[in-house]
C-alpha cells in the first residue's frame, strides 16, 4: 500500500486534482495496486482564515506520505511569493526534491502552434534543478521604500547540487536511448531516429562564475557517459530553437530560474499548459517526491469547470512511474493518448467546448472504468 497525501490546493487544482485521482482508482483497481488518500487543507482559504501556511506539523504529517500529488498554489487575494514559497518551495526544497522532470511531448491528435511539426518533432524532457539558484530566497533589501533602496537576489549554485541534477540527466538520457532502440517507446520515438543526447541550457557568456561552474560539471560528468551527446545551448539560443527546431533535443538540462521559463514554452509546444505535466524529484527516496501539472491556479477560468485536467492526469501517471508501477502508468497515458486522438471532448484551451468533466469522464471511459 502507499499512502498519497493530496494537496488540491487552490483555483482550478481541486476541478484537476479530482479527476487524476479518479483515473488512478481505475488503474489502481486493474493493477492490484492499493492506495490510501490523505488530504490536506492547505492553500489560500487555509491562509485567509487562519494565517497559516504550511506549519511544521503538518510538514511532518507530509513527510510520512510515500508520495504528494499537488493541484496548483496561488490566489488573488494573497500577496505574491505567501503560497508560492511557503508552501509549494518549502515543500521542493524541505524534501530535497531537487529534480524538476518536465516532459515536452506532444500527443497525436493534439495541435501544436509550431508549424510542420508533429509528435515526431516535439519529444523532450526537461531536468529542472529544483533546490538552488535564485529560488533560494538569498537575498534582502536596504533602505526599502526609499529612493536609495537596494534589493539583492541571489543565485546560489554548489557544485554538489549541479552535479546531482546533471548526472540524473545523463542517466535519463541514457535509459531514453535504450528504450528507443528496443521500441519500448512509440514508431514516433524510432522513427525520430535521435540517440541520447544532453543539452545544458545556461548563459555561460554572462554568468560567467555561476555558469562556468554549470560547464565544467557538465564535461565533466559527460566523461562517465561516452555514448551521449553533449550538447550547449545558452538560454536565449534555446527559447528560438525550442520554436524553430524543437527536433533537436532529447533531454535538456538546466537551472531553476531558465528550467521554470522555457517549460511554460514547452507547455505551448505541447498542446498548451492544460497538457503539461511534472515531478518534484528526491531520487534518494529520503522524503516524498511531489506530483503536480506544470500550471498553476489559473485564476482566470477557475470555478468555471473548463479548466484541462489531463496535465494533472498525466502528473498522476509520473507518480505512477514514481511508485514503480510502469504498467499503470502506461495504461493512464494510453488513455489520455486515445481521448486526444479521438473527436472525443475538448476544453477550451484546446479549441474545444467541453468541461473539465466531460474530459475526465472521457478518460475514464477509455481506461474502461
Ligand atoms: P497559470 O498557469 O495559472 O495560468 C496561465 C494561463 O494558462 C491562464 O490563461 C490559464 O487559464 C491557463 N491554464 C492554466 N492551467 C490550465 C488548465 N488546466 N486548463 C486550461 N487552461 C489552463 O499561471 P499564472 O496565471 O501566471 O498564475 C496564476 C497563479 O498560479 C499565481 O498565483 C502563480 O503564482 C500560481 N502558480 C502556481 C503554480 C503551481 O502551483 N505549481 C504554477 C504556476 C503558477
Ligand atoms: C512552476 C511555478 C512555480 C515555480 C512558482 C509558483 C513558485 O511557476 O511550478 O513552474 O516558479 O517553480
Ligand atoms: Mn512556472
Amino acid at each position: 500500500m502507499s499512502t498519497i497525501g493530496v494537496i488540491a490546493g487552490d483555483g482550478v487544482g481541486p476541478e484537476v486534482v479530482r479527476h487524476g485521482l479518479a483515473a488512478l482508482d481505475v488503474v489502481a483497481h486493474r493493477h492490484g495496486l492499493v492506495f490510501d488518500r490523505v488530504p490536506f487543507d492547505l492553500g489560500a482559504e487555509r491562509y485567509l482564515r487562519t494565517g497559516e501556511v504550511l506549519p511544521d506539523s503538518v510538514m511532518e504529517e507530509l513527510r510520512k506520505c510515500d508520495v504528494l500529488y499537488l493541484g496548483a498554489v496561488g490566489d488573488p487575494r494573497v500577496p505574491p511569493g505567501v503560497l508560492e514559497k511557503g508552501l509549494l518551495l518549502k515543500l521542493r526544497f524541505g524534501f530535497h526534491q531537487y529534480i524538476n522532470l518536465r516532459p515536452v511531448r506532444l500527443y497525436p491528435g493534439v495541435e501544436t502552434p509550431i508549424k510542420g511539426k508533429g509528435p515526431s518533432d516535439i519529444d523532450m524532457v526537461v531536468v529542472r534543478e529544483n533546490n538552488e539558484d535564485l529560488y533560494v530566497g538569498a537575498g534582502g533589501f536596504t533602505y526599502k521604500g526609499t529612493p536609495e533602496e537596494v534589493a539583492i537576489q541571489t543565485s546560489i549554485n554548489t557544485r554538489a547540487g549541479v552535479e546531482r541534477c546533471l548526472r540524473y540527466a545523463f542517466n535519463l538520457a541514457r535509459t531514453r536511448a535504450v528504450a528507443r532502440v528496443f521500441g519500448a517507446l512509440s514508431q514516433a520515438d524510432r522513427d525520430s531516429g535521435k540517440r541520447g543526447q544532453v543539452t545544458l541550457v545556461a548563459k555561460t557568456n554572462v554568468l560567467t562564475f555561476a555558469h562556468d561552474l554549470w560547464m565544467r560539471a557538465f564535461t565533466e560528468v559527460s566523461r562517465d557517459y561516452p555514448e551521449i551527446k553533449p550538447d550547449y545551448n545558452h538560454v536565449d539560443a534555446c527559447c528560438m530553437r525550442m520554436v524553430t527546431n524543437p527536433e533537436r533535443y532529447d533531454v535538456i538540462a538546466t537551472t531553476n530560474m531558465f528550467g521554470d521559463i522555457i517549460t511554460d514554452l514547452g507547455a505551448v509546444l505541447q498542446g498548451g499548459m492544460g497538457l503539461a505535466a511534472s515531478g518534484n524529484l528526491n531520487p534518494d527516496r529520503t522524503a516524498p517526491s511531489m506530483f503536480e501539472p506544470v500550471h498553476g491556479s489559473a485564476p482566470d477560468i477557475a470555478g468555471k469547470g473548463i479548466a484541462n485536467p489531463i496535465a494533472a492526469i498525466l502528473s498522476a501517471a509520473m507518480m505512477l512511474d514514481h511508485l514503480e508501477a510502469a504498467a499503470a502508468a502506461d495504461d493512464l497515458r494510453r488513455a489520455v493518448a486515445q481521448v486526444l486522438n479521438s473527436k472525443g471532448p475538448r476544453t477550451p484551451d484546446l479549441g474545444g467546448t467541453a468541461t473539465t468533466n466531460d474530459v475526465g469522464n472521457a478518460v475514464l471511459a477509455a481506461l474502461g472504468g
